[in-house]
């Protein structure tokens, strides 16, 4: 039995790893920095298995991800696979599940880093090529991701966070950074929603104009992560208040992923996120300034007088890229692991009752009921309340979806109606031949209609009722679809992956794999 909980881990996003599993993670680095720094024993951490086989599969550019993992393999004396996409079966349309699946038969046990501009890639590859090995009876393949267009980037903050942590003398009890720079389309930055939590108490400064301005999905995860958040448009407004942090991280603006009308205003959105020489006086003593890296050679954000100063908190940052990255092969791989005694994640997919049956209280006709263009029902169903109090005419696509959804081709009735409230509108169904409804088709009508009811009629009382409401997660329908055209299971994408969302705050509903967050009308396609 494998009793070590960081084995066959896949790293999809930051908050894979627990806090407890972070800290393990950045305790593990610091003991391997140091034995590499003294000459310590370097064989603890070394995984020295022929028979794992690691792939590096870089769709998109990259430096230091690709070769600070192409080198931490190496240290392990694995086997090391570096897969050229150029020149691959990519070009003849092949998908990343069928390409992926081929490579899992080339080695007793597998680790894949990915780099896509596909969103959710390593997620979906989990899932899929996890079963397949289930089915094959083989160990499940592990998945890192390097990088997902402008999803996650959950290496870099593991990184980015022992930096952090180096720099504060290990102290883990508070930070206060800066983040700077373009935190709309920077994956680095949004890892940090979760990252930041090996932190006690967290508060972060937001600089970036309004169109490279942090998504409110991500912020309101860091609110709800219980950090502080303000936010300023410019490094020059950001200096004019009166709690500047000492920990500046940079990030570079993502030309290639920002739309026409934003990449038009570059050089001004450039300028707001830019240091410049004159700030110098302005900053805290004892400053540091990170990046991710890379930087623009000819109009970087950290300009490259800097390099030499005190606040170059980035080449070194960069360095522990290798590091961490030699600690994160060696967790998943089981290398280390055993002696880990905090908590793990806690899977927070919500299993509430969304259908509930509600006593009937009075087993009145129907006759005097639905009556207004209706005809009464004597044995039938009912789904009343659709859409209530909404506008008229989304009342209607309700109804009209209603229908669809559940394939209601059969002899019924329908309508827009007065609630008891005469400015109140709601959908009503009527279905005289359906006598009964499965937990399914109940299940399908409330992610269709949350909050409407559903009565069944007998002898024309109502002998069951129903009131549904919004489940916690929907997938397993052909009518939904996620609307970002980076995200894996985009119908355009041609992975095949099925589409599946999770309740999130404020009734949005959250993409199980590129952690885009969707309305819940937006998540349909009827
Ligand atoms: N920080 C980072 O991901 O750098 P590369 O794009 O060079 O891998």
């Amino acid at each position: 039995m494998n009793n070590n909980p960081l084995q066959g881990r896949t790293l999809a996003v930051a908050g894979d790893l627990s806090v407890d599993e972070q800290r393990y993670l950045y305790r593990k680095t610091r003991a391997l920095k140091e034995a590499w720094r003294n000459g310590g024993d370097m064989d603890q951490f070394r995984i020295h298995d022929p028979e794992l086989g690691v792939y590096l599969m870089f769709l998109e550019v990259s430096t230091r991800t690709k070769e600070s993992f192409r080198n931490a393999a190496s240290f392990h004396e694995v086997k090391l696979n570096v897969f050229d996409a150029s020149t691959s079966s990519f070009k003849k349309s092949e998908s990343l599940v069928d390409t992926v699946k081929m490579l899992f038969g080339y080695s007793r046990r597998s680790i894949f880093v990915m780099r896509t501009k596909m969103e959710g890639v390593c997620r979906a590859l989990e899932e899929q090529i996890g079963a397949y090995a289930d089915r094959l009876g083989r160990e499940r393949p592990v998945f890192i991701n390097g990088g997902d267009g402008r999803h996650e980037h959950p290496t870099q903050e593991y990184l980015d966070q022992l930096t952090f942590l180096e720099r504060k003398g290990w102290d883990e009890s508070h930070i206060h950074v800066a983040l700077i720079g373009d935190l709309h389309h920077g994956r680095t930055i949004h890892s940090k929603a979760d990252g930041l939590k090996a932190f006690h108490s967290v508060k972060v400064d937001l600089v970036a104009p309004v169109e490279l301005s942090l998504p409110p999905s991500y912020k309101s995860r860091m609110e709800d992560n219980g950090f502080e958040v303000t936010e300023w448009e410019s490094i020059e407004e950001y200096l004019s208040g009166n709690d500047v942090s000492d920990i500046w991280y940079f990030t570079r603006l993502q030309l290639e992923r920002m739309s026409d009308e934003v990449r038009e205003r570059e050089t001004e959105l450039r300028r707001a996120v830019t240091f410049k020489e004159r700030f110098l006086t302005r900053l805290p003593e004892e400053t540091r300034f990170f990046h991710p890296l890379p930087r623009h050679r000819e109009k970087p954000v950290i300009p490259s007088f800097l390099d030499s100063t005190h606040l170059n908190g980035w080449d070194e940052q960069s360095i522990n890229g290798y590091f961490t990255r030699i600690i994160e092969l060696a967790m998943v791989a089981g290398k280390i692991g055993s002696d880990f005694d905090g908590e793990s994640p806690v899977i927070s997919e919500k299993d509430e009752t969304f259908i509930n049956e509600i006593p009937v209280t009075r087993k009145t006709s129907v006759k005097d009921r639905f009556k207004v263009g209706i005809k009464p029902v004597e044995n039938g169903t009912v789904i009343d309340h659709i859409a209530k109090g909404k506008p008229v005419e989304e009342i209607w696509n309700r109804v009209d979806k209603v229908r669809r959804t559940l394939k209601l081709n059969v002899r019924s009735s329908h309508g827009v109606f007065h609630t008891n409230n005469p400015d109140d509108f709601k959908g009503i169904v009527s279905l005289p031949d359906i006598l009964e409804i499965s937990h399914t088709e109940l299940k399908k009508l409330a992610a269709v209609s949350p909050e409407c009811t559903l009565n069944i009629i007998r002898d024309s009382s109502i002998i069951k009722k129903y009131r549904l409401s919004m489940p916690p997660k929907i997938y397993k329908f052909n009518e939904i679809s996620c609307k970002n055209p980076e995200c894996v299971t985009y119908p355009g994408a041609y992975q095949h992956v099925p589409p599946f969302f999770y309740r999130t705050r404020g009734e949005t509903f959250t993409c199980r794999y590129c952690g885009r967050r969707h309305a819940y009308g937006d998540i349909w396609d009827i």
